[in-house]
């Protein structure tokens, strides 16, 4: 099989928003305690986070981190996880039936975020509560000093304001296990109420308002075209949460996933602009992607059915290195459409559905999915490139006919770097010539490729750690031998069902 990818320097899509490597700490099971906070662990700082886990999600190039939630947010009193430790109300989490200590709250993730080197993007209460709570918050976060709730943040020990930029007005508002589901006219009604009361509190701050949970529910369409009637004028990014398996066995449309990704995306963008033309506007709304990733969602039992516990081992899916390469394959697809996905956040950081995991007192150890992740934010900068594939299809009995290949290249002037994220999604190789037209000076600097043979996946509550560790680092990447360059045109063989990073400079 062959395949042709070409790129010129002049056809570009738009600029790489490096928040489109950010990621997402729910208070869900192990995400917060025992995942980046566990005080008296060997590894704990000061203020109880593990500098294992710290150090790992510097090393996965994480920009940006959304917190508290998630379904966890739709019945989330911020209040109570603010102020003296002691004093703070233990709760029941009713999203996912948790028992909630509220050690860690705003404050404690605040300081995570300045320790870890990553933005915060906060998201507000609007299952059961209203504009009131949410401006109240962006008061405790943004204000200086001389108002009640600014003032308790300077009491609580932060003299400075966090000054958070970025607000989810909610979570998946559209689901119906959303504490607090709403119609699209209910919840768009009180989205814009929100947005326009926290942004008196603080104007320069910018909105993420909830579109659909997926590209299956029924809503879908309907559900952005109506909020975005009521929030059009309020707001700066739509959300998408996409989650991908393998299902029956079915693994070509599982290899498919990122080609049905990308048709969410652009049915989304174009809901969007179908609405800023009936208005006459030129505001382009752009996507806030702030959960996307590989999830066996089909093996976590009901929601409601969860003992009441603390800490709960919830979700933690042990991933395979095909799985590695269905998320590098959907990373690369949030890069190549960089003109209008803004913020990404692959779902979540650490334990739950993460590239990372951790063991209570123990240790912490990347997953296979963490290889392209890493891998991709360090080296997709500066521009993504429209890049043209000619090559093989590939027939998936969910999606249709997809492309076989798929490629993102990208293009940082400034440090010279042109690089090619390249998919084979068919069971075969495929020689893929990439023509880099208009670089005729590049030398070749790396290659490295992951192949997803291994679809064995484990399971955290019964394997051992050293056994996951071990797993997560057989998918490490490889060098890929063999690509040549001579001038404008470079060939690479890309493996059977793999993912590969090609850089030249
Ligand atoms: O990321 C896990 C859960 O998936 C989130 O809480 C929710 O928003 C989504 O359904």
């Amino acid at each position: 099989q062959t395949a042709r990818i070409t790129v010129h320097p002049s056809f570009v899509v738009g600029e790489i928003d490096r928040r489109l490597f950010g990621s997402f700490v729910e208070h869900l099971g192990r995400a917060v305690y025992t995942g980046v906070f566990e005080p008296g662990h060997p590894a704990a700082d000061a203020d109880g986070f593990r500098r294992d886990v710290i150090d790992l999600t510097r090393e996965l190039g994480t920009s940006v981190v959304r917190y508290p939630g998630g379904n966890f947010v739709s019945n989330y009193f911020w209040e109570d996880g603010v102020g003296p430790v002691d004093e703070r109300p233990t709760r029941i989490d009713l999203a996912w039936r948790t028992i909630e200590p509220n050690t860690f709250g705003t404050d404690e993730f605040m300081r995570w975020a300045r320790t870890a080197g990553v933005e915060p993007m906060l998201a507000v209460n609007l299952g059961t509560r209203g504009a009131d709570a949410a401006a109240n918050l962006v008061e405790y976060c943004n204000i200086p000093g001389g108002t009640t709730w600014s003032d308790r943040r300077r009491a609580n020990g932060a003299e400075e304001p966090y000054g958070v930029k970025l607000w989810c007005l909610g979570n998946e508002m559209d689901g119906p296990w959303q504490i607090g589901h709403k119609t699209a006219e209910e919840y768009g009604r009180l989205a814009s109420q929100a947005a326009q009361a926290m942004r008196r509190v603080d104007p320069t701050i910018e909105f993420v308002v909830c579109g659909s949970s997926g590209r299956e529910i029924a809503t879908f369409g309907e559900w952005e075209r109506v909020v975005l009637e009521h929030t059009f004028d309020d707001v700066d990014y739509i959300s998408v949460h996409a989650y991908y398996q393998e299902r029956d066995g079915d693994r070509a449309s599982f290899l498919g996933s990122a080609a049905s990704f990308e048709a969410f995306l652009r049915e989304v963008i174009a809901t969007a602009d179908a609405v800023a033309g009936r208005r006459r506007s030129d505001k382009r709304i752009r996507l806030s992607v702030d959960e996307w990733n590989v999830w066996y969602v089909d093996e976590f039992a009901g929601e409601e059915n969860l003992d009441l516990r603390e800490q709960p081992r919830l979700i933690e899916d042990v991933y395979s290195a095909l799985d590695a390469v269905v998320a590098g394959d959907l990373l690369a697809t949030l890069v190549r459409n960089a003109d209008r996905v803004a913020v990404a956040c692959v779902a979540q950081l650490v334990n739950v559905i993460a590239p990372m995991l951790t063991e209570p007192g123990g240790e912490a150890w990347k997953q296979t999915t963490f290889h392209p992740i890493a891998l991709t934010a360090a080296h997709a900068r500066g521009v993504a490139l429209d890049a043209r594939i000619e090559g093989p299809r590939l027939a998936t009995a969910k999606h249709g006919d997809v492309s076989g290949v798929s490629g993102t290249v990208t293009w940082d002037a400034g440090s010279g770097s042109l690089v090619a994220l390249l998919v084979n999604r068919t069971a075969e190789p495929v020689e893929a010539r990439v023509e880099h037209l208009g670089f005729a000076d590049v030398a070749l600097a790396e290659a490295s490729v992951i192949v997803g043979d291994d679809n064995v996946r484990g399971a955290s509550s019964t394997d051992a750690a050293a056994d996951l560790a071990a797993r997560g680092a057989a998918a490490a990447p490889q060098p890929l031998d063999g690509v040549t360059t001579d001038g404008e045109v470079s060939t690479v063989v890309l493996p059977a069902e793999s993912w590969s990073l090609v850089r030249f400079t």
